[in-house]
């Protein structure tokens, strides 16, 4: 099963800008910065509780989130959840009829490994499983 939420990811066109906008909203600097270059992404990670907020800059104009923002404008671009055996949960969600965007799981940021879930086979909305690299 899936566990909390883990972060959710918003689409956002200048990271500085939302940076500095963030910090505002929730009172709190990001804990972090980092580029993830498989993803065409630079993000950065502010800590809400128990969870996590991540934005999301694209670093090249063919990148998911560039074509997202083309779309639909900044905003809310995916919801992640922890898992503690990503594969089983991989799995398991196949089993059920939902399409996964990778095969195998992949190194994502903030020291995870991730597996997105098509939105077109979960009403719309773009989930991610994120299980923390011991
Ligand atoms: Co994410």
């Amino acid at each position: 099963m899936l566990l909390n939420i883990e972060h959710i990811g918003i689409a956002v066109k200048s990271l500085p800008d939302a940076n500095a906008l963030y910090t505002r909203l929730l009172g709190v600097a990001p804990y972090k910065e980092e580029s993830v270059a498989s993803e065409h992404v630079t993000t950065s990670f502010f800590k809400t509780g128990e969870t996590k907020i991540e934005l999301l800059q694209a670093s090249d104009p063919n990148s998911a989130i560039a074509k997202f923002i083309e779309k639909k404008g900044e905003g809310i671009h995916h919801i992640a959840f922890e898992v503690s055996d990503i594969r089983a949960e991989m799995a398991r969600l196949q089993a059920e009829g939902f399409i996964l965007l990778n095969e195998e799981p992949k190194r994502g940021a903030d020291n995870k490994l991730v597996c997105f879930i098509h939105p077109k086979s979960a009403q719309g909305v773009l989930v991610e499983l994120c299980q923390e690299i011991k």
